[in-house]
């Protein structure tokens, strides 16, 4: 089943949770909500204040994103303040760390996930997959909004397709960066079945159209 999940960060902020009741309306599936240290990407975006506020204002699935260093000095934070996963970098720290960090998700009760940046081999989230409920393959480099699709990560996108039917059936595959109605026809052939939009969709006056024209693409 193909999953919408349109991304807050081109939401306007001011109005979020009119924003994130227009997303639900619209037939949303989960909100992404993008966290940016200004470390481990060059932007700094929103946290665990926001959050929690988010988390009062909707019943919807909360994907957290997380594009920070050594996740795993706020995981547990971010689970109590609302998210219902946590996806984490791979890049973003030691293997015995991510592994630890991705285990405290688990045990505070929310699902796990794992993110690769475009130029992370598809093979780095082997050591995870026991672990994980979805895995992100970004398909832009992380950091800012309304980037442009690229699309040489798509034989990565179907070769990560693969290790999940072999190894992690049940797992989704959720694809970030640079989706629209035209590139989420590419990416659902690829295999993926999450897809995060941003500008595609908060950058929409009618948010029930642009839901609707990146499902059925
Ligand atoms: C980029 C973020 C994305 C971003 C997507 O670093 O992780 O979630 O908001 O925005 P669009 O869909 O506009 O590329
Ligand atoms: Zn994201």
């Amino acid at each position: 089943m193909i999953k919408i999940a349109p991304s807050i960060l081109s939401a306007d902020f001011a109005r979020l949770g009119d924003e994130v009741a227009e997303i639900k309306m619209a037939g949303a599936d989960y909100v992404h909500f993008d966290v940016m240290d200004g470390q481990f990407v060059p932007n700094i975006s929103i946290g665990i204040p926001v959050l929690k506020s988010l988390r009062k204002a909707t019943d919807m699935f909360i994907d957290v994103h997380l594009m920070i260093d050594r996740p795993l000095r706020y995981v547990e934070q971010f689970c109590s303040a609302g998210a219902d996963l946590v996806n984490v970098h791979v890049e973003a720290d030691s293997r015995e760390n991510i592994i630890a960090a991705l285990e405290t998700v688990k045990k505070l009760g929310k699902k796990t996930g794992v993110t690769i940046k475009p130029k992370t081999p598809a093979g780095a989230i082997a050591p995870y997959l026991g672990l994980v409920d979805l895995v992100l393959v970004m398909t832009v480099e992380p950091g800012f909004g309304g980037q442009s699709f690229m699309h040489d990560q798509l034989p990565k996108i179907a070769q990560v397709r693969r290790m999940l039917d072999e190894a992690c059936p049940g797992c989704e595959l959720e694809v970030d960066g640079g989706v629209d109605a035209v590139t989420a026809k590419l990416v659902k052939e690829a295999g993926a079945n999450v897809l995060v939009a941003g500008s595609a969709v908060f950058g929409k006056a009618d948010r029930a159209a642009a839901v609707r024209a990146i499902r059925e693409a």
